[in-house]
């Protein structure tokens, strides 16, 4: 037993020894190490030894079989160490080649937009008021003063979470939460975030958009306060050159109420596609803060008064870079997303 041992020893380290190939090794571990290979067979042989003899075999066994499976290890590494050598110099591989870039990604392009704005009215010192999507009928309409008979409604189309409460329309229910929190104390802020209505998708109109919603609260607040704020807005968003256009319009919220255009900015006011021909494009619509509104968020109409807009965010994005589509905004097309 034991010389077959020494002999199986012997012959296990010699062929390893002629190993070249990786895919040779695990037919060698077979031969020798495997539960069907050569040791195993001696081993059977054990229980025909003598008592005596048993033990002095079993650990020779065991000593071959650590000394074939710690040579088997080496020269695995050596053949691997071997191969990856040869791959190097055949120049198969260049290690000297930079990685591949890993993408971190970046903002999408209404936060950018988004925070542009933000800088902008920061600088003018407006503070930033978050208020939630999903809102009461009571902040989205009734305190905006427009209770539920009234047709004014019919103005934005509702998706209804349930018969008290929908997903806001707009961001103007955010001015009555800011009043009711701040009252009575002047405000100045505006209201960023994502509204819904339940609307027909098209390439102009989503049903989910961004709208900025800006509120200030005070003291002899005018008409006047928020053309210059909104044209100091347009200025700095748009160009130095530009210039507002003021149309008088309807909002249950606002008196009076008016809507503010700047001229295109592609053809300066000539008229072109961008601004279907009449050379101003939609930046807002806006108005003094009705009394109503005033005295449903604790502010006395008799005291202060106050301005409010409320301006979309893809359009003026969309304008700025030639997108034709709103929906390129959500349908989250990485060759969309990545060109900005
Ligand atoms: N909430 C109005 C809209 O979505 C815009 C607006 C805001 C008008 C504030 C006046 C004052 O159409």
């Amino acid at each position: 037993m034991l010389e077959a041992l020494a002999a199986l020893e012997k012959e296990g380290q010699e062929a390893l020894k002629a190993l070249r190939e990786e895919s040779e090794l695990p037919v060698w571990y077979r031969e020798f190490l495997g539960r069907k290979g050569k040791l195993t067979d001696l081993l059977r042989g054990l229980g025909a030894l003598s008592p005596e003899e048993r033990p002095k075999a079993g650990q020779r066994a065991n000593e071959v079989k650590t000394a074939l499976e710690e040579a088997f290890a080496t020269r695995q590494t050596e053949i691997k160490n071997a191969a990856m050598e040869a791959s190097l110099a055949s120049g198969g591989l260049d290690i000297t080649l930079p990685g591949r870039p890993v993408s971190p990604g970046h903002l999408h392009l209404s936060t950018h937009t988004l925070r542009r704005i933000r800088e902008i009215f920061a600088e003018m010192g407006f503070q930033v008021y978050d208020s939630p999507e999903v809102e009461t009928d009571e902040n989205n309409f009734e305190l905006l003063n427009i209770p539920p008979y009234h047709p004014a409604r019919d103005m934005w189309d509702t998706f209804w979470v349930n018969e008290q409460v929908v997903m806001r329309t707009h961001t103007s229910p955010g001015q009555i939460r800011c009043m009711r929190e701040n009252h009575p104390h002047p405000i100045r802020v505006i209201l960023p975030g994502k509204c819904y209505r339940y609307e027909q998708i098209t390439p102009r109109s989503e049903h989910q958009f961004y709208q900025v919603e800006g509120l200030a609260i005070g003291h002899n607040i005018r008409i006047t306060d928020l053309i210059g704020t909104m044209r100091e807005f347009a200025r700095k968003m748009h160009g130095e050159e530009r210039r507002l256009r003021i149309r008088s319009s309807y909002f249950p919220f606002t008196e009076p109420s008016i809507e503010i255009d700047m001229d295109c900015i592609l053809c300066v006011g000539k008229g072109c596609r961008v601004c279907k021909h009449t050379g101003w494009l939609e930046v807002a619509g806006a108005g003094m803060v009705h009394p109503v509104v005033l005295r449903n968020g604790g502010y006395d109409p008799e005291e202060w008064s106050g301005f409010a807009f409320g301006m979309g965010v893809e359009r003026p994005a969309m304008l700025h870079h030639g997108i034709e589509d709103i929906r390129f905004f959500y349908n989250n097309d990485l060759r969309f997303l990545q060109q900005f």
